[in-house]
């Protein structure tokens, strides 16, 4: 029955009425035709064949869902003077802050977690890194792309705003740039982490197979207990709030 419809519709676009004459006068010969054949072989077919496409459909259309839906990826700016040197000339604070140095960032934030993708600074200091938030386990994991070391803090809630305060700041930074400070941070590694799995799904998923460590705050670390050894330090510019933060991180 299908077939026949579309005979007809398809000589009739390419003949005319000259053409619709001739299938009019060829249907019912056909149809007698094939309905003497073997039609539930035939019917089998077709469903096959249907089955085929909606299989392609489905299949097709869960690639297409899984590659096109929005990740929840954002990119943000901000430029920034440093906190001690604000002797900036009156006239260029009006102007555009592109004279400042200027921190990039990708965010991806689920539920818990935000994953930020610090890229190389154009100029200026600071290492690309991906920086982790586990807003759930309360730490924060730092991926040096230089190093390939992970090194990981407790998180600092005064520095790192809440998932959803963060999200409506990336979709301000969406509009346009931002001029901030800067906040300086100075961290020291205390202790390697052997098994980095302890640290939840997302920081095992970063850091696995890599060199991971725990790190303090310089300032809580006693001064006793700091050997007077020479350390390895790097920084990395990186912001999760209307500040940028650089975080220094020494290795002894
Ligand atoms: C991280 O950012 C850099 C620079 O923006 C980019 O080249 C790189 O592809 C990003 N990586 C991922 C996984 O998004
Ligand atoms: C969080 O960061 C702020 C600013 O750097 C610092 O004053 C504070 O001591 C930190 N809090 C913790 C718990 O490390
Ligand atoms: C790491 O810890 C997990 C969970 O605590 C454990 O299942 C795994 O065997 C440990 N791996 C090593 C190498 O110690």
């Amino acid at each position: 029955m299908v077939k026949i419809a579309f005979n007809s519709a398809l000589a009739q676009k390419a003949l005319g009425k000259e053409g619709e004459v001739l299938v009019a006068e060829k249907d019912p010969e056909t149809a007698s035709v094939y309905s003497n054949e073997s039609s539930t072989g035939r019917c089998l077919l077709t469903l096959l064949g249907l089955a085929f496409i909606l299989t392609g459909l489905i299949v097709g259309g869960a690639c297409v869902y899984r590659y096109f839906t929005p990740k929840k990826l954002y990119h943000g700016a901000m430029h920034f003077t440093e906190l001690d040197s604000e002797v900036v000339p009156v006239d260029m604070e009006t102007r555009e802050p592109y004279y400042l140095p200027r921190v990039d960032e990708d965010v991806e934030i689920q539920d818990n977690v935000a994953i930020i993708n610090v890229s190389m600074p154009r100029f200026g200091e600071g290492d690309p890194a991906y920086i982790l938030h586990d807003f759930k386990r309360k730490l924060t994991a730092y991926l040096d792309l230089n190093l390939g070391n992970c090194f990981v803090i407790p998180l600092n809630t005064s520095v790192v705003m809440p998932p959803q305060d963060l999200l409506d700041l990336f979709q301000q930074l969406m509009s346009g740039s931002y001029r901030t400070y800067l906040v300086h941070e100075d961290l020291v590694v205390t202790e390697r982490i052997d098994n980095v799995s302890k640290l939840g799904f997302y920081i095992f998923h970063l850091c696995g197979g890599k060199d991971t460590y725990r790190m303090q705050r310089r300032s809580d670390v006693m001064a006793g207990i700091q050997k007077r050894s020479v350390e390895e330090c790097f920084t990395i510019r990186h912001f999760e709030n209307k500040f940028v933060t650089e975080t220094k991180i020494c290795k002894p």
